[in-house]
């Protein structure tokens, strides 16, 4: 049980100011002692160093804010998670914002065939250059893991795309562009929004969602976006969206997960201690890592 925990400070693929400071903040809220007690080796990295842009030459390429950066802070963060996997350590990525995905679907999925991802999140993160509303590349990583994007993003360590469409679960989502439905329906992608949650409850989804890619994935990515959840839990966050999953259904999911023993690698993004209430959020977030990593299992 050795595990790798990668800080990533990124801001650059949004537009708030804060979300940099996530991984600190979820170090502060007892992340290593809590994974120590789960009985794990923990190897803290620290933080990538992610460079800024220089003001006075800030010019935007293709409807995409900052990209030189994230496509270097990403370029990193894609080489250090291959490296932990190849000295079999579980990667563990602490963001940042979500655009910090794309490096970490990059490093991940050399090792995989056919790479699993659940993709816990209000949104679906499936827009490009053309499709964005905003030219904030937090909200194109899973469309870039597609292979559908800038392809500085799309081609990170000399492949495309990292995973398949038939490999996506997205859980929670609520806030869905235009292009971003599109993309879904032209794909297949499965979605569990807050309709099937309600209707189903998430025990449902999750067994559903486990036994879907149990079957097909060679290894499952969690990629865990704050914002999944209700505002009034978990307010810290840069995009919230009102009529989230609860701590407790989310708390669920992640025992559910821990049961079923498919986890291959996992990230916590979007935690905003500026936005947050007294550092709930981070708080949040290391509750969920001690039910994912089982402790309710000991
Ligand atoms: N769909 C919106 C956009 O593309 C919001 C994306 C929010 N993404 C996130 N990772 N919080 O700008
Ligand atoms: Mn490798
Ligand atoms: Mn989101
Ligand atoms: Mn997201």
């Amino acid at each position: 049980r050795n595990m790798s925990i990668i800080g990533v400070p990124m801001d650059l693929g949004q537009s708030r100011r804060g979300v940099d400071m996530g991984p600190s903040a979820i170090r502060y809220a007892g992340v290593v002692e809590k994974l120590e007690r789960l009985q794990f080796d923990v190897n803290d990295l620290g933080d990538i160093t992610i460079n800024r842009p220089d003001s006075k030459n800030d010019k935007q390429e293709g409807n995409l804010r900052n990209l030189p950066q994230v496509a270097e802070g990403n370029q990193k963060l894609a080489e250090m998670v291959d490296q932990e996997i190849e000295k079999d350590r579980f990667p563990l990525v602490l963001g940042g914002d979500h655009s910090i995905a794309i490096g970490s679907l990059a490093g991940i999925s050399k090792h995989y065939e056919n790479l699993g991802v659940i993709w816990y999140d209000a949104h679906g993160d499936l827009n490009s250059g053309e499709t964005s509303p905003s030219g904030n590349i937090h909200g194109m990583p899973l469309a870039v893991s597609l292979g559908i994007g800038h392809e500085k993003l799309t081609n990170m360590l000399d492949y495309q795309p990292k995973i398949k469409p038939e490999n996506i679960v997205i859980v929670g989502a609520r806030s869905l562009d235009p292009g971003e439905k599109d993309l879904i329906k032209e794909k297949g992608i499965k979605v569990y929004s807050m309709h099937e949650i309600d209707r189903m409850g998430m025990t449902k989804v999750m067994a559903e969602t486990i036994d879907y890619l149990k079957d097909r994935t060679d290894g499952v990515h969690l990629s865990l976006d704050f914002d999944g959840l209700d505002p009034s839990e978990a307010p810290g966050v840069g995009t919230p969206v009102l009529g989230g999953m609860t701590y407790r259904e989310s708390h669920l999911a992640m025992e559910m997960l821990a049961e079923s023993d498919i986890l291959t690698s996992a990230e916590f993004v979007e935690v905003n201690p500026i936005l947050d209430d007294k550092n709930k959020t981070a708080t949040v977030a290391v509750g969920l890592m001690g039910s994912l990593f089982g402790e309710k299992l000991k």
